[in-house]
C-alpha cells in the first residue's frame, strides 16, 4: 500500500483534521465521512469534494472496502464503540483524546486493537508542539537533575464556550472534564517525566456553571440573551454549541484539583478551572538540580533555573524562546496527521500511543472518582498485559 484511504467519523469540529489527510495524489486521501448531522456531512462534502462517500450510519462507512483507516473525531462517549467496531472491520484507527470515558472502555479498546493486528494512535497533539518537545528534551538531557515535583495550572478561560454549551457538560457524555483538557495535561506530565500516575486524590466542585434552566434552552431563543454574560450566538453549526450553560443537566465540575503520585514517587499537583477570565496553561517541573517552566504557551518562553552549582544560590536563569510551527494547535495538527500516515504505511511507532491514552484516562477517571467520593485516595488500575 502506498496511499491510505481514510474515512472520518465526526466530520466537523475536530474532524477538520481531514484537511491534513486529503491529498489525492499523495500518501493519504479522504474517501468517506460519517456523522449524525446532515448539515455536517453537507459541509464535509463542500470541503473534501462532492465525490466523497457520506453516511449517517458509521457502520456503513466501516463496511466499505475502499476505506483502509478510520479517524474517530466524534464526541468522547462514542469513541469506545466506534473504535472497537473499526478494529472488527479490519481498519487502522486514529482516535481523538480522551481515548474513552471509562478506564474499562479503554481496556476493551486495547483488547480489540491487539486482536485485530491493525495500527492504533491517539490524538495527543500537544506531544507534537515545539514548546513541549523542548521541555521534554531539557528533562531527558538531565538539565534539571532528577524530576521530583510537578505543578500544572490550567485556566480554561473558554470553559463556558468550549465545554458547558454542549455535550461535554453532562457526565453521561464525558465522565468529567479531567478527561477533557486535563487528559492532555496528564499526558504531558506522563510523557515528559516518563512515568505514569499510580495514586490520585482530588477536590473539586461545580461552582459557576449548571443551575435550574431547562435542558432544552438554547442561547438564540433565551429571554435573557441581552444580559447574560455567557450568551453565545451560533449560526449554521452542525453541533449544538449554544445550549444554556446554566441548564439542569450540567453536572461536571468546573474546578478540579488533583494530587497524583507517579509510579516513581514524583508528586504532581494539577489544577484546572473553567471560569477564569483569561487562558493559561502553565507547567513547572522541579528537579534535584533546577526548575523548568513554560511561562505561557502563548509566549512560548521557557525559564530554566539551576539552583545548585557549588553553592545553593541561583546561578543561572535561561530564557529560551521556542517558535511554534505553522498549522493548527501550534503546528501540531499537520504533524499528528503525518505521524498517523507514517504509522500505517511505514510501521513507524507514533509519538501518541494508545497505552498513553489509556493511562491518561485512568488518572482522570481516578481523580473524578475521588472528587465525587469524599476525596478518597484512589489507586490507578494498572494496565493488564
Ligand atoms: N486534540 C485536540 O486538540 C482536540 C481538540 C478538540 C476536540 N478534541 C476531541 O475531538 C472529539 C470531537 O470534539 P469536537 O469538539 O469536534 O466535537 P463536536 O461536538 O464538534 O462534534 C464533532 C462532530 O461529531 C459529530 N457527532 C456528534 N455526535 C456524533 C455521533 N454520535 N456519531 C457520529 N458523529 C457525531 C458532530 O455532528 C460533529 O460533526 C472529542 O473527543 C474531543 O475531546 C480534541
Amino acid at each position: 500500500m502506498d496511499q491510505v484511504r481514510i474515512g472520518v467519523i465526526g466530520v466537523t469540529g475536530r474532524g477538520g483534521l481531514a484537511q491534513h489527510w486529503h491529498d489525492p495524489s499523495g500518501r493519504s486521501t479522504v474517501v468517506a465521512g460519517a456523522d449524525v448531522s446532515t448539515l455536517a456531512l453537507e459541509q464535509f462534502r463542500e470541503r473534501v469534494g462532492s465525490d466523497v462517500y457520506t453516511t449517517l450510519h458509521y457502520q456503513e462507512l466501516l463496511d466499505r472496502q475502499d476505506v483502509d483507516a478510520v479517524a474517530v473525531c466524534s464526541p468522547d462517549f462514542t469513541h469506545e464503540e466506534y473504535v472497537c467496531a473499526a478494529f472488527q472491520a479490519g481498519k487502522h484507527v486514529f482516535c481523538e483524546k480522551p481515548m474513552a470515558i471509562t478506564t474499562a472502555g479503554c481496556d476493551r479498546m486495547l483488547r480489540a486493537w491487539k486482536e485485530s493486528g491493525q495500527r492504533f494512535m491517539i490524538g495527543f497533539n500537544m506531544r507534537y508542539m515545539n514548546i513541549f518537545r523542548v521541555m521534554k528534551d531539557v528533562v531527558d538531557a538531565g538539565e534539571i537533575g532528577e524530576v521530583k515535583v510537578v505543578w500544572v495550572r490550567h485556566f480554561v478561560g473558554h470553559g463556558g464556550e468550549w465545554y458547558y454549551h454542549d455535550w461535554h457538560g453532562a457526565s453521561r457524555h464525558s465522565t468529567g472534564l479531567l478527561l477533557q483538557k486535563a487528559s492532555h495535561d496528564i499526558d504531558m506530565v506522563h510523557w515528559i517525566t516518563g512515568h505514569y500516575g499510580r495514586r490520585v486524590v482530588g477536590f473539586g466542585s461545580l461552582d459557576y456553571y449548571g443551575g435550574d434552566k431547562p435542558d432544552d434552552l438554547v442561547c438564540n431563543e433565551c429571554d435573557e440573551r441581552d444580559t447574560c454574560v455567557e450568551y453565545q450566538y451560533t449560526e449554521r453549526k452542525a453541533n449544538s454549541m449554544n445550549m444554556c450553560v446554566f441548564r439542569r443537566e450540567v453536572d461536571v465540575e468546573d474546578n478540579s484539583t488533583i494530587l497524583v503520585e507517579l509510579d516513581n514517587g514524583i508528586k504532581l499537583t494539577y489544577m484546572q478551572c473553567h471560569y477564569t477570565p483569561d487562558y493559561c496553561r502553565n507547567y513547572t517541573f522541579i528537579g534535584t538540580e533546577g526548575r523548568l517552566e513554560n511561562l505561557d504557551d502563548g509566549t512560548n518562553v521557557i525559564v530554566k533555573m539551576r539552583n545548585r552549582s557549588n553553592r545553593w544560590t541561583n546561578l543561572a536563569d535561561q530564557h529560551r524562546t521556542v517558535k511554534p510551527a505553522a498549522g493548527g494547535h501550534g503546528g501540531a495538527d499537520p504533524l499528528v496527521a503525518r505521524d498517523f500516515i507514517d504509522m500505517v504505511l511505514d510501521g513507524k511507532e507514533p509519538l501518541a500511543t494508545p497505552i498513553a491514552g489509556r493511562m491518561s484516562v485512568a488518572v482522570g477517571v481516578a481523580g473524578t472518582y475521588s472528587i465525587r467520593n469524599d476525596s478518597c485516595v484512589v489507586e490507578v488500575p494498572p494496565l493488564k498485559q
